[in-house]
């Protein structure tokens, strides 16, 4: 009997944070577990390549650290097949076959590319490679026949061109090879986008706002202390808003449903006057480390031989190099170029 599929990934381009954990790590690891899928991850490095060509170093950095956030997560090589994009050249020669099926100007219309690259700065020198790399992401996902793609609400727009490109492929070579994927996207919506500890609507890695997976527990104390609440409340006495309150926001994503009674009690407190912000915070970091401290301690296990994590990435990639080159072949035969 065979399960339906899936495939994602990230772009290797530094650590990953709780940002990425709530609003997608946290979803894959238990659709793997659920045991109906078969489920590939990758690090997406040709991905963090189109804009990170003159920094090859920090990816080739970001594959080992990255690999440690997937399986610290919980992420099972023995459940899941993990891999590298760069190690499967079938994925860049569909690329070059999709590439033909879609105009540069509905690439330039993709508004996902189209934020990145007012962020990034471009200019005029966009890299080319970065502009279709919404192309060699439908690569990746139609090359597993990717049923489903669990990402973060900032990837819609790629899904939708995923779908559009194995539409335009079966409907021009009259086949039915490629699979039109779903994206799983994250329940709640406000988990979708984590706020920076600052406030800034984004965790970000170059914002420096952010929680990673990897930090150990001082770390993650003195960064809860330091988070935005409410720069009225100066006095424990005085009321506090929980509006841009980041204790509180974190709080509402990341209580369980035994904390809810809890958070309510403190919510009124706070905005009655007499709780201060060291007790929320104090609060605030057990219901996290409840989350990070065995995600660490998994972390530490497994850094502690890194020629295994490659190893285990090396097998991945040869599996997903297997079924990409199934696809690969019936999508030149779909097109009538094998010759021989
Ligand atoms: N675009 C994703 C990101 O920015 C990474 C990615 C590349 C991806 N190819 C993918 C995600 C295929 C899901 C499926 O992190």
């Amino acid at each position: 009997m065979t399960k339906p599929i899936i495939l994602t990934g990230d772009r290797p381009t530094g650590k990953l944070h709780l940002g990425h954990y709530v609003g997608s790590l946290k979803n894959r690891v238990i659709l793997q577990n659920e045991g109906k899928y078969d489920m590939f991850v990758f690090l997406a490095d040709q991905q963090a390549l189109t804009d990170h060509a003159k920094e090859s170093e920090i990816i080739k950095e970001s594959i080992g650290n990255v690999a440690l956030d997937y399986l610290s997560v919980g992420l099972d090589p023995t459940k899941s097949t993990i891999f590298i994009q760069s190690q499967i050249p079938e994925l860049a020669e569909l690329t070059m076959y999709y590439m033909n099926l879609v105009s540069l100007a509905r690439l330039e219309r993709n508004p996902t590319v189209k934020t990145e690259i007012a962020q990034k700065g471009f200019g005029e020198s966009i890299p080319t490679g970065f502009l279709v790399y919404p192309i060699s992401q439908a690569a990746d996902i139609t090359a597993f026949k990717a049923n489903f793609v669990p990402v973060g609400n900032d990837q819609k727009p790629m899904i939708e061109q995923t779908r559009e490109i194995a539409r335009s492929f079966n409907h021009t070579y009259k086949c039915n090879v490629l699979v039109e994927p779903e994206g799983i996207y994250p329940e709640n919506e406000a988990a979708g986008r984590l706020p920076g500890l600052d406030g800034n609507a984004k965790m970000s890695k170059s914002l420096g706002n952010g929680i990673f997976l990897s930090d150990d527990a001082d770390t993650v104390r003195k960064k809860v202390m330091s988070m935005y609440t409410d720069p009225n409340h100066i006095r424990v006495e005085d009321p506090g808003q929980l509006e841009g309150n980041m204790v509180f926001h974190y709080l509402d994503i990341f209580g369980r449903e035994e904390d809810a009674a809890t958070i309510a009690e403190m919510k009124e407190h706070y905005q009655r006057g007499g709780l201060g912000d060291v007790k929320t915070k104090r609060y605030l970091l057990d219901i996290l480390e409840r989350e990070l401290a065995p995600i660490r301690e998994r972390r530490l296990e497994y850094a502690k031989d890194m020629g295994e994590v490659f190893n285990m990435l090396k097998k991945g990639s040869k599996h997903a190099q297997s079924v990409a080159a199934q696809t690969l072949s019936e999508v030149k035969a779909a097109m009538g170029i094998n010759y021989f």
